[in-house]
């Protein structure tokens, strides 16, 4: 295969495995994808298809059984742990599905957290991650801890921190999944207006509302993906 300069994402052949005592269990069953820059894509698919697994292998968190991954060219399978860490900090945005935000700090320390970790001074830090909370209609718990917020408060969080370094790369697993109607369409508005500025965004769901929002979409069913181009 030709590299494609404007290629973002190009997955081949992606195979994951997983060992549950003697029994394996194949999660993704290869599975080839590219995901070209300033692209909205959904990733749609039911429960237990594969999403996350996908998510966490395209945002160099997992490493995949066998296949090859490149992200902008860079050959993720043979790359080091540090020059992972790296491009997981300086180019890719995360919203997970689970949220992962840090239960100690506070909305606002949560999203500066990414910031800082790329060297950003605090006051600046601040100021940016306030803008984004400001966003996502959070100004009023900057101080609240994740525990003290409710499931749909501490999605926005977790989008806030996502996007607050203006990531190259956002991959968003069930992004909307907590929020009611109106924050879902904000949160929707606000990643087509990242893709707008450049940025390439990948969206993963179960919800066929917010998949018919974009123009290019992949399907997944039991671990196989399909193009519905
Ligand atoms: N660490 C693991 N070890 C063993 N099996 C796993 C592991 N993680 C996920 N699985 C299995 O892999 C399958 C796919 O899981 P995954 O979380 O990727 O699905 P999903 O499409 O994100 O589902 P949902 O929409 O419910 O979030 C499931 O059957 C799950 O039980
Ligand atoms: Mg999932």
């Amino acid at each position: 295969m030709i590299e494609n300069p404007k290629c973002v994402i190009d997955a081949r052949n992606i195979v994951k495995i997983y060992q549950n005592g003697c029994e394996e269990l194949k999660v993704l069953d290869d599975i080839s994808l590219q995901v070209l820059k300033n692209d909205f894509s959904v990733i749609l698919g039911p429960s237990g298809s594969g999403k996350s697994t996908l998510m966490n292998i395209l945002g160099c968190l997992d490493l995949p059984t066998s296949g090859q991954y490149f992200l902008d060219n860079t050959d993720i399978l043979n790359a080091k742990e540090n020059q992972l860490a790296a491009i997981r900090n300086q180019k890719i945005g995360f919203v997970f599905q689970k949220f992962n935000l840090m239960p100690r700090l506070t909305a606002l320390q949560n999203v500066m957290l990414p910031l800082l970790y790329r060297g950003v001074n605090e006051e600046e830090a601040i100021e940016k991650a306030k803008e984004k909370l400001d966003l996502l209609g959070l100004a009023d718990r900057l101080s609240h801890r994740p525990p003290e917020l409710s499931g749909g408060q501490q999605q926005r969080v977790a989008i806030a921190r996502a996007i607050v370094g203006n990531p190259h790369l956002l991959l968003a697993d069930e992004p909307t999944g907590n929020l009611d109607s109106k924050s879902s369409a904000g949160a929707m508005e606000i990643f087509k207006e990242l893709n707008c500025q450049g940025n390439t965004i990948v969206i993963i769901t179960h919800d066929v509302e917010v998949a018919e929002q974009v123009e290019k979409m992949f399907y997944i069913r039991d671990g196989k993906i399909y193009d519905k181009d």
